[in-house]
C-alpha cells in the first residue's frame, strides 16, 4: 500500500523511464500476485544514488525475485561492473531471481545466498559502497551497527518500508514490526555517524550517509 495518494505515485513513476522487458515482466507479475517489490520510482531513486556515488560494492538483503536486485546490479555494471548480493531465505525466490538476472545479462554481477540474511551479511567481508535493507521489519535494528560495520565511509545504507503505510503515526500500533521501524528510524536519525533523510516515496525509502 502506497503512504502517497495513487496519482502522486502514478506521476512519480510515470517519469522513470521505460524498463527492459524482463523488469517489465517482474512488475507485471509483482502486480499480478500482489508481491511487495520497490516498484519504478523507488528502484530509480536507488539506480541513481548506486550511480551518483559510483558504487562497486552492494549487499541486499531480504530480495525477493530478482526486482531491486535488478536496479543495484544495473547501476553497478555501468559504474565498470562489480557485484550485488542477493540474499533471501526462500530457494525458489532466489532460482527465480537468477532467471530473471540472467535474462538481463547481469548474472556475472549478482551473487546469490539462501539464507537468513543477517546471519549471512555478518559472515560476508566488507566493505560495501551500498546496503539495502528489505528483510522483515522487526529485524531491521539488527541490520544498523553492522551495515556501520560493513559500509565505506561514504556508503550509503538504505532501508524500505520507513513510512509502513502509515502505522508508523499510529501510536496504538505497538506491533513488533511497526516498532523495528521506529526503532531503526531513531537510531539513523539521531546518530552523528549517519545523516539520514526518509524519502516519503512508495512505503518510504531511508537514505542514511555514513559521514564518520
Ligand atoms: C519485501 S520482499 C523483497 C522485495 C525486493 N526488495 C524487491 O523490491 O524486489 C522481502 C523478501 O525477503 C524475505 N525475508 C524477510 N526477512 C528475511 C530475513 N531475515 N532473511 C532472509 N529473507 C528474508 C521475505 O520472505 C521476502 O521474500
Amino acid at each position: 500500500m502506497n503512504f502517497l495518494s495513487p496519482q502522486t505515485s502514478e506521476y512519480l513513476n510515470s517519469l522513470v523511464p521505460p524498463r527492459p522487458a524482463e523488469m517489465q515482466k517482474m512488475e507485471a507479475r509483482a502486480a499480478r500476485d500482489g508481491f511487495p517489490i520497490i516498484g519504478p520510482a523507488c528502484g530509480q531513486i536507488c539506480y541513481q544514488i548506486a550511480r551518483m556515488i559510483g558504487a562497486r560494492r552492494v549487499y541486499e538483503l531480504g530480495s525477493g525475485f530478482g526486482y531491486s536486485t535488478a536496479w543495484f546490479a544495473m547501476a553497478v555494471q555501468e559504474n565498470g561492473g562489480g557485484e550485488v548480493h542477493h540474499t533471501v531465505w526462500d530457494e525458489t525466490l532466489s532460482t527465480q531471481a537468477k532467471e530473471h538476472l540472467a535474462a538481463m545479462g547481469l548474472d556475472e554481477i549478482v551473487h546469490y545466498t539462501v539464507g537468513e540474511a543477517v546471519a549471512a551479511f555478518k559472515v560476508t567481508e566488507g566493505p560495501f559502497d551500498i546496503i539495502f535493507c528489505d528483510i522483515d521489519k522487526e529485524g531491521y535494528p539488527n541490520a544498523v551497527d553492522l551495515a556501520y560495520e560493513k559500509l565505506r565511509t561514504g556508503g550509503v545504507l538504505l532501508f524500505d518500508n520507513m513510512l509502513w503505510s502509515g502505522k508508523i503515526l499510529d501510536e496504538s500500533d505497538q506491533s513488533a514490526a511497526t516498532q523495528g521501524i521506529r526503532e531503526t528510524t531513531g537510531m539513523l536519525a539521531s546518530s552523528d555517524k549517519w545523516i539520514t533523510s526518509v524519502l516519503p516515496i512508495r512505503d518510504g525509502l531511508s537514505v542514511s550517509v555514513k559521514v564518520k
